[in-house]
Formats: structure tokens, sequence, C-alpha cells
């Protein structure tokens, strides 16, 4: 999913928050946390705590949490932290929540490790901010801290992934999404049309495709190293059709 930040807040992941998990009950967020384990496995490292960076309702968080970590995580998106905030409280699960913007965080502690899933990077429009993220990542971690995040592909925009329906008549929730690729700005708008019960909403959501070699720049220039690249939820390198790709790094 995407999102567009503007001066009076997201314009995304604002409406849709209260629905996002229903929306997203089909995301295998249990295989996502232990391709985690696997990525961090094959990092040789060890981390206590972590840092969930553009967390959303907190489901990678809770499954890490789970699995004996301390986790924390922050979002730009008021109504997504509401909802992650509701859940640990209700689930009495330990982990701090915050409002923060990627680009430009200080969150007053360091992690062990830093992760973001499910292309919410992508959604940084331009490569200075997202240089700006790598920076403030790397401002939470000491040498030897691993960071890992995800990143949609410009063959998934164009291949028009985000063109998607559901429209079950008995479904709770039903939507509709149209995404418009520029192959010039390598960015898409998607057009995001829900409807709960009798209620209609809508969101307009905007994401970037990054070259693998501008990533890998940025990341050197923010302070890491190790860098390595993978065709998502395995070990192989990213291949001409990967829609989604998952990149390791090591902080200096
Ligand atoms: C598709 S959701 C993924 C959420 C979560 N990582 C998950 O796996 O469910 C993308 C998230 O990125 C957040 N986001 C987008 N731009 C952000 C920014 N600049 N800083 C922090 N969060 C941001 C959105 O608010 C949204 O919750």
């Amino acid at each position: 999913m995407a999102c567009q930040p503007d001066s009076s807040g997201p314009k995304s992941f604002g409406p849709v928050a209260p629905y996002y998990d229903e929306l997203m009950k089909a995301v295998p967020y249990r295989m996502w946390s232990s391709y985690y384990l696997l990525l961090l496995a094959h990092q040789d490292v060890h981390p206590k705590s972590l840092l969930d960076v553009c967390c959303g309702t907190g489901s990678m968080s809770e499954l890490l949490l789970r699995e004996g970590f301390e986790v924390a995580g922050f979002d730009l998106s008021e109504g997504m932290i509401r909802e992650a905030k509701r859940k640990a409280k209700s689930r009495k699960m330990p982990i701090d929540y915050w409002v923060a913007d990627a680009t430009n965080f200080e969150l007053g502690r360091r992690f062990d490790a830093a992760f973001s899933f499910f292309d919410s990077l992508n959604n940084i429009l331009e490569p200075e901010l997202l240089q700006n993220a790598f920076h403030s990542v790397a401002r939470h971690l000491p040498a030897g801290a691993s960071w890992i995040f995800d990143l949609n592909t410009a063959y998934a925009f164009r291949e028009q992934m985000f063109d998607q329906e559901s429209s079950r008549a008995n479904s709770k929730l039903r939507y509709k999404w149209v995404g418009e690729w520029n192959e010039s700005t390598k960015k898409i708008v998607v057009r995001m049309k829900f409807w709960f019960r009798d209620q209609e909403f809508m969101e307009i959501h905007e994401q970037r495709a990054y070259d693998h070699d501008d990533v890998v720049a940025m990341l050197e220039k923010a302070g890491f190293g190790s860098i390595r690249a993978f065709h998502s939820y395995t070990l192989n390198p990213p291949r001409h059709k990967s829609d989604r790709i998952h990149y390791t790094a090591i902080r200096l």
C-alpha cells in the first residue's frame, strides 16, 4: 500500500486505519516475521531490541514481541498508531509506539536493529527524503546493528500490482484500487475506493520506485555496509521480474 503525506497530515492511512487489519487479513505476516528472523540469522546478528519503522497497526511488532524481542515502532499516521496502541493495550503487549516521520525522526534512544516491511519506504517520494530516512535510522543504531527493509520495484508498478478489487457481497470491507504509473517520474498514484457496510470512503496513495544502485549508494552514504539484496522471501538475488526486494545492511 502507499501513502502521501501533505502539510495537513497523511492523506492516506487515515480513513482506512480502523479497517486496515481487516483489509490485510490475508497478508502472511507470520511468514514475513519468520523471513525477518532468517535474514537476521543470515547477517549473523543477534539483536534484543527492534525498531519497527513505519509500523502501521503493529502486526509485525506484535509477532516479533512474541518471539522474545523488545519492540518499539512508529508511523506517520495517527490513525494507524491509534490502532497499534489499542491492540497492544488490549493484548497487554509492552510495545512503545509513536507518531513520527521516517524522513526525520529522533526517538531519544537506540536499538539493536531496525526494520521496515510492506513497501512502507516506497511511500517516501523523493530520493533526498529516502536518504534522510536512512540517516535517521542510522542515528538510532550502534555499529554492527542490522537494518532490513523491503521495497516494491518498478516492475511491480508496471505490472499493475495495485489494480485490485474485492467485491464479494458478503465481505465486510469491499474495495477497488486503480493505479496510474508514470515511467518517467517512477511514481504511481493509486486511487482507492472502499466500502464498509453502508459507508464509502476514498484514499489516494502515491509510491515511488527506486533503482537498486541508488538504494545501495544512499545506504552507503548513511553509514551502512554489508549491503545485500534478495528476491523477497528467498535468499536468492533479485531478478528482472522481482516485484519486491528485501535489503539487509549493517551499521558501520
Ligand atoms: C502498507 S503500510 C505497512 C505498515 C506495516 N509496516 C505493516 O507491515 O503492516 C505503510 C505504512 O507506512 C506509513 N508511512 C508512510 N510514509 C511514512 C513516513 N514518512 N514516516 C512514517 N511512516 C510512514 C503509513 O502511514 C503506513 O502505515
